[in-house]
C-alpha cells in the first residue's frame, strides 16, 4: 500500500510539467489557434476591419510584406541567430517581448526552429498567421498590475466596462481593466529605451519614453490612445503600407515654418554681395519623437 503510494505520489510529480508543457503551443499553427480572434469579427465588424489593415495584425512581416525577423534566422547576421535554424529556441527572437508577447508565455522552443525555417523559406503566409490579436491586447496584455490584480483569467477579456454576459462561446465574460484608456497599456510594447535585461542588450520602438520625458514634462495632456484611436479607431494609424493615407497624416502632423530675408551687402564700394537668411522652425503635434523604431 504505501509503495502505491509512493508512486502516486511520483506520478503526479512527474505528471505536473507535463500538462504545463501541454497547455504550450509546438507549432505556429497551434499558436495562432489559440490566439485566434477570426470568432470577434461577427459581432466586432468594423473594429475587426480597422484591426486587419493594422500593424498590429502584421507584428513579423514589417512594411510591406518585409519579413524583418530573418537576420535573426540567419547564421552570423546577428548577435542572436542560431547556427541552425533546426537549433533555434524562444531565445533566439528577443523581439517577441513586443512584437509577439503570447510566443514568451504560451510557446514552445520547437515554435522558433519552424519560425526560423519558415523565414529562411520566405514563407510569408506562415509568418503571417503570427498576429498581435485582439485576445493579446484584450487579455494578456490588460494587466500589469498583477500583484493586486492576478493574472489574466482564462475566458475574460478586459475592457472599459464590465459585462457579465458576453456573447464570445469562449470568453463569455468581459471585466474592466484599469489600463485600457491609460498611454501605459500601449507602452508595454512602444518602448522605453535599451532593453537592458536581455544578455545581449539592443534598443527598437523607445516613442513611450520620448512620451514619458519630453510629451508630458512639456505640459502635453493626451494619451496615445486620444490621439490614435479617436472613437475607438482600431487601425491605430499611421498604416505605412497605405502611402496616400500615410502623407496625408504627416501632411497634417509636421508643420515646417520658413522665415526669409534677403539682402545686399555693401562690401567695399560699388561691390554688392547678394546674401539670405532663412530661419526654420519644424514643429510637429506627435506627442513623442517621429520617426521612431
Ligand atoms: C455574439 C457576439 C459577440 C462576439 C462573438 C464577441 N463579442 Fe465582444 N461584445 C459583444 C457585445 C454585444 C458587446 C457589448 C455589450 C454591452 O455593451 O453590454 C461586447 C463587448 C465587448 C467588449 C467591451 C466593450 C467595452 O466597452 O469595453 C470587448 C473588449 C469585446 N466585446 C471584445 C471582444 C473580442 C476580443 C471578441 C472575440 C474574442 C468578442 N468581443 C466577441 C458581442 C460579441
Ligand atoms: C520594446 C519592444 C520591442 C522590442 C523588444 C522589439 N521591437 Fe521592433 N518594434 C516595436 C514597435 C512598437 C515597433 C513599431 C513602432 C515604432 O517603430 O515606433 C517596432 C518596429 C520594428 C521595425 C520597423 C517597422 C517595420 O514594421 O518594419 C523593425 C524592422 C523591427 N521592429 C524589428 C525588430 C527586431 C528584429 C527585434 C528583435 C531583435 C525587435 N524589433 C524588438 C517594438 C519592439
Ligand atoms: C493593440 C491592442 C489592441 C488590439 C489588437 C485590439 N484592441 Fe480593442 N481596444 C484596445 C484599446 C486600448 C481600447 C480602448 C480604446 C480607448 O481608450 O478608447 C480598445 C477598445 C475596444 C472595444 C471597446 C469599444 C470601443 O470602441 O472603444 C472593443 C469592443 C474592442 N476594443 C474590441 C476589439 C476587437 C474585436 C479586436 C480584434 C479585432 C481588438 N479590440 C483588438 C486595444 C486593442
Ligand atoms: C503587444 C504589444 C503592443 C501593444 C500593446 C501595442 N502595440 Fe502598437 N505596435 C506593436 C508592434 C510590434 C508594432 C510594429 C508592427 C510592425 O512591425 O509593423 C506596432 C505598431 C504600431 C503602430 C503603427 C506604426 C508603426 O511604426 O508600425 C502604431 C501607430 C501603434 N502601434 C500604436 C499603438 C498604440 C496607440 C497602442 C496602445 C493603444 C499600441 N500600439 C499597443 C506592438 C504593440
Ligand atoms: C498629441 C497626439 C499624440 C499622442 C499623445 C501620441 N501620438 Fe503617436 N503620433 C501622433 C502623430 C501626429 C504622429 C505622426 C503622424 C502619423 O504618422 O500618424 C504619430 C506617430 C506615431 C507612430 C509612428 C511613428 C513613426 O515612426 O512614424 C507610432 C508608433 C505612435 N505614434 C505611437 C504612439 C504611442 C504608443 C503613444 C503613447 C505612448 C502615442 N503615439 C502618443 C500623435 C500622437
Amino acid at each position: 500500500m504505501k509503495g502505491f503510494k509512493i508512486m502516486l505520489v511520483l506520478l503526479v510529480i512527474i505528471a505536473l510539467p507535463l500538462t504545463a508543457s501541454a497547455q504550450k503551443a509546438k507549432t505556429i499553427d497551434e499558436l495562432a489557434k489559440m490566439f485566434d480572434s477570426s470568432g470577434c469579427k461577427s459581432c466586432h465588424a468594423e473594429i475587426y476591419s480597422q484591426w486587419e489593415k493594422s500593424h498590429h495584425a502584421r507584428p513579423l512581416m514589417g512594411v510591406k510584406g518585409g519579413l524583418m525577423l530573418t537576420p535573426l534566422a540567419t547564421k552570423g547576421a546577428t548577435a542572436f541567430s542560431p547556427d541552425d535554424p533546426k537549433k533555434a529556441t524562444l531565445k533566439n527572437f528577443p523581439c517577441f517581448k513586443c512584437h509577439l508577447p503570447q510566443a514568451v508565455t504560451s510557446a514552445e522552443d520547437s515554435v522558433a526552429v519552424e519560425l526560423a525555417e519558415a523565414l529562411l523559406a520566405k514563407d510569408s503566409a506562415k509568418v503571417a498567421k503570427l498576429q498581435i490579436t485582439c485576445i493579446v491586447c484584450h487579455n494578456n496584455k490588460a494587466i500589469i498590475h498583477k500583484r493586486e490584480l492576478g493574472e489574466p483569467e482564462k475566458g475574460v477579456l478586459y475592457g472599459s466596462k464590465n459585462v457579465d454576459a458576453h456573447g464570445d462561446k469562449t470568453f463569455t465574460k468581459v471585466k474592466k481593466s484599469a489600463i485600457m484608456h491609460e498611454s501605459v497599456f500601449c507602452g508595454q510594447c512602444h518602448g522605453q529605451g535599451p532593453n537592458l535585461e536581455f544578455d545581449q542588450a539592443f534598443q527598437c520602438a523607445n516613442l513611450y519614453g520620448s512620451y514619458m520625458h519630453a510629451y508630458i514634462p512639456a505640459g502635453g495632456t493626451q494619451t496615445c490612445q486620444d490621439c490614435h484611436m479617436k472613437k475607438g479607431d482600431h487601425l491605430i494609424a499611421p498604416n505605412f503600407n497605405d502611402d496616400k493615407a500615410t502623407s496625408e497624416l504627416l501632411a497634417k502632423a509636421i508643420n515646417l515654418d520658413v522665415q526669409t530675408i534677403g539682402y545686399e551687402w555693401l562690401r567695399k564700394a560699388a561691390t554688392y554681395v547678394p546674401k539670405i537668411v532663412v530661419e526654420t522652425k519644424i514643429t510637429t503635434t506627435a506627442g513623442h519623437r517621429i520617426p521612431d523604431g
